[in-house]
């Protein structure tokens, strides 16, 4: 593809500007830094694709700057998805609906369905209502790379191959928005997130976690509508690996005597790592709260590689809360 030149913008106005003319722009959200486009622009979501590296089977989030603009995607709203946004939106989840025809079949890999976000980050809605158009957004990383949760890892992934970035804070959430798809006859958490099963279920207790094998059960969540949950993900270029003890840690350290980034969320495992004093350390860091692991896990991954570690031992983060998202993302870092 060719090379363009990758502007730094602060202005969401003109971040918008640039979306209505079919540039394809990364932006700032609560969850993650998104790679924006018009959705209902073809030519520039195939660029998008393309700038990315996305299998074109994997469909994308489509932003919207108020909950009450979901008929610029969508046909219809069942009534669980609008009680699913009266409490959540703005907010870190995505609702997948029935799709309407003026948005791109690429966007949703042809699809009947549709997923919609209302993020909650000011830059973002600022730049939404700016648009006034429906903007498809997947996260603004390389395909395969842990998402970008600043603006520089925006960079180190895409600079020169988008045409801008709009500046802002670090994201606050630090994981993707939870997926929840309610085109059936009840909702299907397809994705988890910081919004928790147990805060979908306190508005729709029939919501259950889509499973293998239960799909023509009501639902539309077969394993082809989630491809997410299909292509590698959030991968460094080092190696991942996960433990859970202490023990399992000192293992690790005795099978590798390459240069190891490590990350600990307990304290038995933090005075290990400073008790067996390896040399080959050549980063650790240790958080003790979930939703601050939550918030800096990407970051840390991409911190791995820039100190050229080539294995991250990763503490799973214990399952309460957004650590449930948490333990998904480490579990799909680490596969193979
Ligand atoms: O927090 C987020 O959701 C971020 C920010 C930028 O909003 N976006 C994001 O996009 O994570 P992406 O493309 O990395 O992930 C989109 C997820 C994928 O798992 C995809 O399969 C799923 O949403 N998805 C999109 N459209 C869908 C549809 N029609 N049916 C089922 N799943 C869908
Ligand atoms: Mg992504």
């Amino acid at each position: 593809m060719d090379t363009v030149t990758t502007q730094r913008l602060d202005s969401p106005t003109e971040a918008a500007r640039l979306l209505l003319a079919g540039g394809l722009v990364a932006f700032p959200t609560e969850t993650v830094y998104g790679l924006g486009v018009d959705a209902t622009n073809p030519a520039a979501v195939a660029r998008l694709f393309t700038a990315k590296g996305r299998p074109s089977d994997n469909p994308l989030i489509v932003h919207l700057a108020a909950a009450d603009q979901w008929s610029l995607a969508a046909r219809e709203l069942p009534d669980m998805a609008k009680r699913f946004l009266d409490a959540f939106a703005p907010g870190p989840l995505t609702v997948v609906l029935p799709k309407r025809t003026e948005i791109c079949s690429r966007v949703t890999a042809d699809l009947d369905s549709v997923a919609i976000r209302i993020p909650r980050c000011d830059l973002a809605r600022e730049l939404l209502a700016a648009a006034q158009r429906p903007i498809a957004a997947p996260s603004a990383n390389r395909s395969g790379r842990p998402s970008c949760t600043t603006w520089q890892a925006v960079l180190e992934d895409l600079d020169g191959r988008i045409d801008a970035v709009l500046c802002g804070e670090l994201s606050q959430v630090g994981l993707e928005s939870t997926v929840i798809d309610c085109c059936g006859a009840s909702p299907v958490l397809l994705r988890p997130g910081a919004i928790t099963l147990e805060q979908l279920q306190a508005v729709e207790p029939r919501t259950r976690t889509w499973e293998p094998g239960r799909e023509g059960e009501g639902n539309t969540a077969q394993p082809l509508n989630s491809p997410g949950l299909r292509h590698p993900h959030y991968q460094p270029t080092a190696q991942v690996l996960l433990f859970e003890s202490a023990e399992q840690l000192s293992e690790l350290f005795a099978q590798h005597d390459t240069a190891l980034a490590v990350v600990t969320c307990q304290a038995d495992t933090r005075q290990a790592v400073a008790d067996l004093s390896i040399e080959h350390i050549c980063m650790h860091s240790h958080i003790d709260s979930t939703e601050q692991y939550a918030r800096e896990f990407y970051e840390l991954l991409r911190q791995a590689d820039r100190r050229g570690a080539s294995v991250v031992l990763l503490e799973l983060a214990t399952e309460a809360g957004i650590g449930l998202a948490l333990r998904d993302r480490q579990r799909r870092a680490a596969a193979k």
